[in-house]
């Protein structure tokens, strides 16, 4: 009889132990089967920078883009919201492949613009800085590129206006930006400028770049925001009162759309607010923004957006891959401090960029790694085309799931 029961309570030990087991493993771990290998495709994707890097040498400029005749186009010298993503993803690159070539082709080319750490007049220095100077920092800890950082984290902080609780995005005394009758217009990407912020007051030890940081997140939480957790590209403030005056766009389908590279800086933007300050309300954000993301109706199966989801002419409309690319990064983060798995996304994600679809062939494309990507389709600039910052994103996407899961 004895023997018998024990029998019985076999199975039930098993069960027991297994999910005593499983319980300690990671969800990567337990999904271990579900891991793309991406090393044939970062392979690929060093083998076309390696030969963007020898046509920019021939010019010693930074690519940004491809002109309508297809030719490369270069980025802007005096100063362009772009110019870091290059030497960042070269930056990428020597992390990936530990070859000393790929720092110094970073170095040489963040120096072209090491001079624009003093302009106070454009809100990207933390998009500049921090994807070039910064990710060499954070993979050297170079005391000059943190000095560099510091100077352009003190440039950007000029743009503060504590009674707005914001750093302003455009100036609107000049360009098409002065026809708009905005006063102190704050965009959506502008979350992207705080990880400058957050990383300068870390490795200080000042607070005081980190509570601009915070402050410019909360305000923009209150205000960017609707219902379904999308989110509007340009709210306009009162500089005097800190007063919404209106909620726009600049670069969407129009102002209640709801513009998918913007929906990709939220997300990007609130994942690295909970990075630096563990604030779970920026954590909520960013899950809700996801969520927003991956089951909107105008997805298309292969996760790649449109433009704006809400574009007039879905499916007939140009996809946007540099939003993809930004969305891929964030959520392999944000895959870190969530009990919700993105895995599936992030795979699908990655095989479609990784496809023929949107992967250029080697030695076209400009060199460009990734095509198919929207600039400003109401600005009629940069539309089906490559961005170096689709190519930026992906590429950080790709390091960090190889470091990530492998
Ligand atoms: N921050 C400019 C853009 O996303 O186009």
């Amino acid at each position: 009889m004895n023997k018998v029961k024990y029998i019985f309570l076999i199975p039930l030990l098993i069960v027991l132990l297994y999910s005593l087991t499983s319980k300690s493993k990671t969800k990567s771990e337990i999904l271990r089967n579900d891991i793309i290998d991406v090393v044939s495709i970062l392979k690929k994707a060093e083998q076309q920078l390696s030969l963007q890097v020898l046509q920019a040498d021939k010019e010693n400029r930074i690519p940004r883009t491809v002109t309508e005749n297809g030719d490369m186009y270069w980025a802007n010298s005096k100063f362009d919201w772009t110019e870091g993503f290059f030497p960042g993803s070269c930056w990428y690159m020597y992390e990936y492949t530990n070859n000393e070539d790929w720092k110094v082709t970073a170095e040489k080319y963040q120096a072209l613009f090491e001079s624009h750490k003093y302009i106070t007049t454009n809100h990207d220095l933390g998009f500049v800085f921090n994807c070039s100077f910064g990710n060499g920092y954070r993979i050297t800890e170079d005391e000059v590129f943190k000095q560099v950082l510091i100077e352009a984290a003190n440039s950007l902080s000029t743009r503060f206006n504590s009674s707005v609780g914001c750093l302003k995005s455009w100036d609107v005394n000049g360009g098409w930006q002065s026809k708009r009758n905005w006063k102190f217009p704050v965009i959506i990407d502008n979350m992207m400028n705080l990880e400058l912020l957050f990383l300068v007051s870390e490795i200080t030890g000042n607070p005081k770049y980190k509570k601009i940081a915070i402050a410019h997140a909360n305000t923009t939480l209150a205000n960017h925001f609707r219902e379904n957790n999308s989110s509007y590209h340009v709210v306009d403030y009162d500089p005097e009162t800190g007063q919404v005056r209106s909620k726009q766009t600049a670069q969407g389908f129009a102002d209640g759309s709801s513009w998918a590279r913007g929906q990709a800086w939220g997300l990007y933007g609130y994942t690295v607010c909970y990075r630096y300050t563990k604030d779970k309300a920026y954590l909520e954000q960013a899950q809700k923004i996801a969520k927003y993301i991956l089951h909107n109706n105008a997805i298309p199966k292969d996760g790649i957006p449109f433009w704006d989801y809400d574009a007039d002419n879905i499916p007939n409309e140009p996809r946007d891959v540099s939003a993809a690319a930004i969305t891929l990064s964030a959520l392999i983060e944000l895959d870190e401090y969530t009990s919700q798995s993105y895995l599936s996304t992030i795979n699908n994600l990655i095989k479609s960029l990784a496809s023929n679809d949107y992967t250029a062939p080697i030695d076209e494309n400009q060199n460009f790694i990734l095509m198919h990507s929207v600039g400003s389709i109401p600005h009629n600039n940069e539309i089906d085309v490559p961005l170096n910052y689709a190519d930026y994103y992906y590429l950080e996407a790709l390091v960090r799931y190889q470091n990530r899961y492998w």
